[in-house]
């Protein structure tokens, strides 16, 4: 028999759910044992900081332990073909880097050992670069409706002062501008402020747009009526900095909104999958985290009240699922920069796994091309 390595999500990592995820997958694998199918459940390796648990399994074949997976009731993230030591340490896992992050942060179910501080402005400097690399403008242009939502869901208009957090190429500010906000920008990749600056110049708006750490934000205390970010601030590497920073600038009254990709939908999923193949830096937390209201009620903390938040889908659409896994290894910066550490094989793997993915979320309905909802939630909040 093989072994086999399933990857679940547990949202928060908490340590309660993921003992009733064990619990359920040990007793559909043992009902199947019974019915004589050969699949076993070996052993559960919890991180709480990655929201993941993963199952060892051996058995016949991937099939019967997605098989097993699901009859437990639980939602499927990813099988790989795994290998293990006699002594239970983790060797390189075939096909996949998940064993780095099992030996590096893990802590076994219901124990939660904590690993020491990582160094979050080495990390910030990295994901800076991981913006850094590939094209984001050929991303960008697949997130504009929701931008645009974010704006009109928050009702910017023309007396407002409006800060976007992590602004990339523009989207957020150069939409409050249009509405006649005075709009300002920041991100720390200079690259993609100098397109959004062109934007604005070629449509003649004005915005002010800033190099500069949203966990370190150059602005005054109370300095915005409104404060936003789409799917930007939720990359930051120190969520708490941040957090903290979006409270400072807005001013009382004013609000804030966020719009994040969250752990269940489709870019959730497309990280997970990236994460498996080449294994985030250590103390990177995931970044659909901000994709829970609760997490971001945390965020923010007691200087916001009002907090609401709803879900909300973006649907893109590709040719087919290979067009869609080649233009994110190709310019999103975190596909490319996991892309470019791996070798010929693990960079197909990869593709293949995005490949998947896609393909599981596509509701075509006869259009003859790829068609895909991408969940994002929305979150409010009133700066006390
Ligand atoms: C997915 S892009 C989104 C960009 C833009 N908000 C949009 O809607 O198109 C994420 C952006 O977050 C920026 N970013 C991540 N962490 C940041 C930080 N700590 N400070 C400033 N910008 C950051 C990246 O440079 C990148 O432009």
């Amino acid at each position: 028999m093989a072994e086999y390595l399933v990857e679940l999500y547990v949202a928060q990592g908490d340590h309660a759910a993921a003992r009733h995820q064990v619990a359920l997958a040990e007793r559909a694998g043992a009902d199947l044992s019974r019915e004589g199918r050969a699949v076993r459940c070996l052993r559960s390796i919890f991180v709480p900081e990655d929201e993941t648990c993963f199952l060892l399994y051996e058995a016949d074949s991937a099939h019967l332990v997605a098989e097993a997976v699901r009859r437990a009731g639980l939602r499927l993230e990813h099988v790989s073909a795994a290998t293990t030591s006699v002594a239970g340490v983790p060797e390189t896992p075939v096909g996949t880097t998940k064993g780095t992050r099992m030996t590096s942060t893990s802590s076994t179910t219901g124990t939660g050992t904590s690993s020491p501080g990582p160094d979050l402005t080495e990390l910030r400097d990295k994901q800076q670069k991981v913006w850094s690399s590939g094209d984001y403008n050929k991303i960008a242009a697949l997130t504009v409706p929701v931008s645009e939502h974010l704006v009109d869901h928050v009702g910017v208009g023309p007396a407002d002062r409006v800060l976007d957090v992590a602004t990339g190429t523009g989207h957020v500010a150069l939409a409050a501008a249009r509405r006649g906000a005075e709009a300002v920008g920041i991100d720390y990749v200079p690259a993609l402020l100098e397109i959004a600056r062109r934007r604005a110049a070629a449509e003649d708006v004005a915005v002010d747009l800033t190099e500069a750490d949203a966990e370190h934000l150059p602005h005054d205390d109370a300095s915005f009526d409104v404060v936003l970010s789409a799917i930007g601030v939720m990359f930051a590497a120190d969520p708490d900095a941040a957090g903290r920073e979006l409270v400072r600038v807005t001013r009382p009254g004013g609000r804030i909104g966020l719009a994040s990709w969250t752990p269940e939908g489709f870019v959730g999923g497309m990280l997970r999958t990236v994460g498996a193949h080449a294994a985030p830096p250590p103390g990177a937390r995931p970044a659909t985290r901000w994709g829970t209201e609760e997490v971001v009620a945390g965020l923010l903390g007691e200087g916001v009240g009002d907090l609401r938040s709803q879900t909300a889908t973006v649907t893109q659409r590709f040719t087919d699922a290979g067009a869609f896994a080649d233009l994110f290894l190709t310019y999103y910066g975190p596909t490319f920069a996991a892309a470019s550490r791996l070798d010929d094989q693990g960079r197909a793997a990869l593709r293949a796994d995005l490949v998947a993915l896609a393909e599981s979320h596509d509701r075509r309905e006869g259009s003859g091309h790829l068609v895909c909802d991408w969940e994002y939630r929305l979150v409010t909040a009133t700066r006390r």
